[in-house]
């Protein structure tokens, strides 16, 4: 592998492998990658993707240069190119994790670079590494990925993780999807085809009540709204997508809820102390998962 720009990419021995690793690398992160250098050029905020890398990194015994805000603070605002950036970024290290605005940035970035790229969300595009600790999460929390009904709510449009995941998710077998979300926060066309191809079967709905009490998923996949990517907001969204403890009660014992965070209102704060809210556990699985990334890279 030699960079990582979407999902599509990985085979299930892949991702098999890269879970085993990061479940290596928690238990004893051995400092495989002294004397690399790993670059996190980020065009848009971030919290935990990009100081899961770095720490990832760090762990590896890598040595990390970044910017955290590269739209402000690199030379992009002298109106320097992304691809002349990645150009002189690759370097100075021996791989980069970048996060864009744009759709597409990544792919755009593997063609200058001397170095692998590392997709770390381009966009309303994908979100591949993710979707790995995602992965990650629900087979350490439920046991196995296989057989297992997903309800992913939200805005799924806009949301760059979802994508991702559903690619993933295309790797096992006998998957469910509901999708929760409005006509207008839809999947993009080419992740519904994606799910069609691969003989997913999906139905969406605008309920998030009905959804868990008719389909009793095993993951609940909430995403906040992704306003940043509006021309315009959609107020009425949030009283369709709220999961609260009451809604909870209707979930069963054996299931997980997810969010890749930050979240806004669509998660109460008080479904947090619920055994089944795994999101922090979820978040924490991105530094595991992450080392076994730059690990399957650099090593
Ligand atoms: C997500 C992203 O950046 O796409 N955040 C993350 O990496 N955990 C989700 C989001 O911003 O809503």
């Amino acid at each position: 592998m030699k960079h990582i720009t979407t999902a599509h990419q990985f085979t299930r021995p892949v991702v098999e492998r890269l879970i085993a690793d990061a479940d290596a690398i928690r238990k004893s992160p051995l400092k495989t990658l002294t004397g690399s250098t790993i670059a996190t050029l980020f065009y848009e905020p971030s919290t935990r993707t990009r100081l899961s890398f770095e720490a990832a990194a760090f762990k590896l015994g890598a040595n990390v240069i970044s910017t955290e805000n590269a739209a402000m603070f690199s030379s992009a605002i002298k109106g320097e190119t992304l691809e002349d950036t990645i150009r002189v970024v690759s370097t100075y290290c021996d791989a980069i994790v970048l996060r864009h605005p744009d759709k597409g940035a990544a792919k755009r970035a593997t063609d200058v670079s001397a170095v692998p790229i590392i997709n770390a969300g381009d966009g309303t595009g994908e979100h591949p590494t993710q979707a790995l600790l995602d992965v990650y999460t629900v087979q350490r929390e439920l046991g196995r990925v296989d057989d297992l009904h997903f309800c992913l709510v939200g805005d799924l449009r806009n949301g760059r993780t979802i994508h991702s995941l559903i690619y993933l998710l295309g790797l096992y077998k006998g998957i469910k999807i509901t999708l929760v979300s409005l006509d207008e926060l839809s999947l993009p066309r080419e992740v519904v085809r994606f799910m069609t191809e691969n003989g997913i079967p999906w139905h969406q709905t605008d309920s998030l009540p009905k959804a868990i009490q008719q389909q009793k998923p095993d993951v609940i996949y909430m995403t906040r709204l992704q306003k940043e990517r509006m021309a315009y907001p959609l107020p009425s969204v949030y009283t369709l997508f709220h999961l609260t403890t009451d809604l909870m009660k209707g979930m069963k014992e054996e299931s997980i809820v997810m969010h890749p965070l930050p979240r806004n209102d669509e998660l109460v704060t008080n479904v947090d102390s619920d055994p089944r809210a795994a999101y922090f556990r979820q978040a924490e699985n991105g530094l595991w998962m992450r080392a076994a990334v730059l690990r399957e890279l650099l090593a």
